[in-house]
């Protein structure tokens, strides 16, 4: 009886069209919807969402976004840029189509709209929502740690913290314990103080919602998610790990064609010695670094699995850098592809290490498959969470300064071979364990799922 009326109740999701917000937008689709929700997931016109046909239990919309070829182009490159422009040019658009489908449920359409989801960047929703007296939820896709970072913005500014001086980096955050001034987010926008005005705006639109959702889970985050519950006078629900509700691969939303032949590579190899290095799907390096990380990997004698996205080599098309030769010479120790099946390849028991830009879906990926961590953080909420991976949850350990190929060599096997590696891998095993018991049920995650569902119920549109 229960579930038939939960048959009735419709969401409207809407992902930022990143990758790493596009996945656990898909992924929470997912959970809802195994919940007994139907699921309209609205898209924004100049992106494409992984192949719809494999999700032929949701609705697909598009939204124009009017974004000239060359503006969603950018959208690797300054990421900021193109969710302000988002925010400013789907306003219309979006009421447009939210007037069609509410319409449309007064029409007798049994099937009801609940709420309105969305992913914390699209701040513009909230006012869109209030307009035509939708309850909005929000899913913030990063941790909630680096969140309770974003919501001191203003605190961090009026205490000279930010903008981020090169001369105070080592001193210590003494309102965020264990940060450091340069643990802070920063981003390469065309204008850094868009960025600050960013974030300001989507916690304030964060904090008027109905709730916030987390791809996280309470025994990771206590401490943030404690703080953030005395900040918000709303609910907020750790639900994640989201991938880890459903079995392997089953919630796949790769916007790029993962190479599986590395699968194959890794079956050849001993367990725990391969070394994965990916740095997700926006970060990009100079040709000196893609140097510098070649020869330590060659270097630290360890087989490796290397994700180089074509484009994310600065001024290269994809591996023309590389001294000619180089991989034939490591004798069948290296692998390189454009883009791997990562989840899979983090559960493959070959691979010993992952050496990540800590987006948040790596690093959580990463510890639910117990897998130690070489930290590079590149950009917004990725320091912070490498600064907990290494000093928080002593799961990984940083590669601090600048890339350098005998640091690197020395990093590898400092998270591979002796005291410091087992007492990782240890804590990373620990780990993996909670977030496997979170799920199941009477879990910290299972609980706040329950929650959530019971409270969407309880909005009224
Ligand atoms: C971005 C931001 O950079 C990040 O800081 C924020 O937390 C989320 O949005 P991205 O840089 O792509 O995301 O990193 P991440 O969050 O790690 O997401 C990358 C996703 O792509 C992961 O789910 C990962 O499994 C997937 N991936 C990456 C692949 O499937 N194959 C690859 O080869 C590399």
């Amino acid at each position: 009886m229960e579930k038939q009326k939960q048959k009735r109740r419709r969401l409207l999701l809407m992902p930022s069209p990143l990758q790493g917000h596009v996945t656990p937008m898909l992924q929470l689709a997912h959970i809802l919807h195994s919940n007994g929700f139907s699921i309209t997931v609205i898209y924004t016109s100049s992106f494409t969402l992984p192949n719809l046909s494999s999700y032929p239990n949701f609705t697909f919309l598009s939204i124009s976004d009017s974004l000239s070829e060359l503006e969603a182009s950018a959208s690797t490159s300054d990421p900021v840029h193109l969710t302000r422009l988002l925010n400013v040019r789907c306003v219309e658009p979006l009421k447009q189509c939210l007037d069609t489908l509410l319409k449309k449920k007064k029409d007798g359409d049994d099937d009801r709209v609940a709420c309105f989801i969305a992913d914390a960047a699209l701040h513009f929703t909230q006012s869109v929502c209030d307009g035509v007296k939708l309850p909005r939820l929000v899913l913030r896709t990063g941790g909630a740690s680096s969140f309770l970072v974003f919501a001191s913005f203003p605190l961090l500014r009026q205490e000279g913290y930010l903008p981020v001086q090169e001369s105070r980096l080592e001193e210590p955050v003494v309102e965020l314990p264990p940060l450091k001034v340069k643990d802070l987010p920063k981003i390469e926008t065309r204008d850094p103080d868009a960025f600050y005005e960013f974030v300001v705006q989507f916690v304030e639109e964060c904090k008027a919602s109905s709730g916030v959702i987390w791809n996280s889970f309470e025994e990771l985050e206590s401490f943030a998610l404690a703080k953030l519950r005395q900040l918000f006078s709303i609910p907020i629900y750790p639900i994640g790990p989201f991938h880890k509700h459903f079995p392997e691969g089953s919630t796949s939303s790769s916007l790029l064609t993962p190479d599986t032949s590395c699968i194959s590579w890794l079956d050849k190899q001993e367990h725990n010695s391969v070394v994965y290095v990916s740095f997700g799907s926006i970060a990009s390096i100079t040709e000196a670094e893609f140097l510098e990380i070649a020869w330590g990997l060659a270097n630290s004698m360890q087989p490796f699995l290397w994700v180089v996205r074509p484009g994310s080599i600065r001024g290269s098309e994809w591996l023309e850098p590389l001294p000619s030769g180089f991989m034939e010479n490591l004798g069948g120790r290296g692998y390189i592809v454009k883009w791997a099946p990562q989840e899979q390849v983090l559960g493959h028991v070959a691979v010993g290490a992952f050496w990540t830009h800590n987006g948040w879906n790596s690093t959580l990926e990463s510890i639910c498959e117990g897998v130690p961590m070489i930290c590079s953080p590149c950009f917004a909420d990725q320091k912070v969470n490498a600064k907990y991976v290494s000093d928080v949850w002593r799961v990984g350990v940083k590669l601090e300064n600048k890339l350098d190929r005998e640091e690197i060599e020395k990093t590898i096997r400092n998270v591979m071979v002796g005291d410091e590696a087992k007492e990782i891998r240890d804590n990373v095993l620990d780990l993996k364990e909670k977030a496997k018991i979170s799920l199941k049920e009477g879990g910290s995650s299972y609980c706040s799922l329950d929650g959530l569902v019971t409270d969407i119920f309880s909005l009224e549109s």
